[in-house]
């Protein structure tokens, strides 16, 4: 069976004050969250940070991106390496923000996924349609596009080495969730998806769900068969609620 993973993007959110408190609430209550995986992304000046504070905790840590480059003259990147310097486990890769706001690419994105994976770091990759794409039914169409890059890139055994995250765009920030039905269609597509390239990979990798996942509606997504977790924006910023995701996949 997979395990469920609940992790945290905070994106570009917090201070040092708050994300020490913010720590704080998690690590009082993460004995009552079971089998959870559970991590968290802050802004890269706070992974040190967070690193100390989490150090006693099973309570992984990941970065939000990742430079697609190693090491170079490439001014404000950060590179695989130095986040595992920092004791990373996970980097975010192609979320829809940095797809969209920054025009990151499939192409772009799969070139990050492959950068993370050589400095060890384990990718999450974040997939999914937007609003206009649903509406036109080629929500399938978007996603195999987007999944497809990273597989030419890497080949389908580093999928099973990695995390996906299905996030439609329209669900994040705007309080609208995908109902659990809506979502396990697109996790079961994806599955199926990969499936017909190693059934093996398809078993073992973790889709999890994101898109105003809350305390009140994590269960219900996480029972469906194919959502193995969530990718937590606004909902991860308030402990009370991060743990009650955390405890719903318990
Ligand atoms: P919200 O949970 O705020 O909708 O954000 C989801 C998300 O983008 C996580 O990566």
């Amino acid at each position: 069976m997979r395990q469920i993973l609940v992790a945290g993007n905070w994106k570009l959110n917090g201070s040092l004050d708050s994300i020490t408190q913010l720590i704080t609430g998690i690590t009082a209550g993460e004995d009552d969250t079971g089998k959870t995986q559970i991590a968290v992304c802050p802004p890269f000046v706070y992974i040190p940070v967070v690193a100390d504070l989490l150090a006693d905790s099973k309570i992984a840590w990941g970065s939000q991106d990742v430079s697609d480059r190693d090491a170079g003259a490439f001014t404000g990147e950060v590179a695989g390496a130095m986040l595992r310097d920092f004791g990373c486990t996970y980097a975010i890769v192609g979320h829809s923000e940095r797809r969209s706001l920054y025009a990151e690419d499939d192409a772009f994105t799969a070139r990050k996924f492959a950068a993370a994976r050589r400095a060890g770091l384990t990718p999450i990759l974040c997939v999914g349609e937007t609003l206009e794409e649903r509406e036109q039914g080629i929500t399938e169409d978007v996603v195999a596009r987007q999944l497809d890059a990273v597989i030419k890139l890497e080949g389908i055994g580093a999928i099973g080495e990695s995390v996906i995250a299905y996030e439609p765009v329209w669900a994040i920030g705007t309080g609208k969730t995908a109902s659990p039905q809506q979502a396990q269609d697109v996790h079961a597509f994806i599955r199926g998806k990969l499936a017909g390239l190693d059934k093996a990979v398809a078993d073992k990798v973790q889709i999890l769900y994101g898109g105003s996942v809350k305390g009140a509606n994590a269960t219900e997504l996480f029972a469906m068969a194919d959502i193995d977790g969530g990718l937590i924006g606004g909902a991860s910023l308030d402990a009370g609620e991060f743990l009650a995701i955390c405890k719903a996949g318990g």
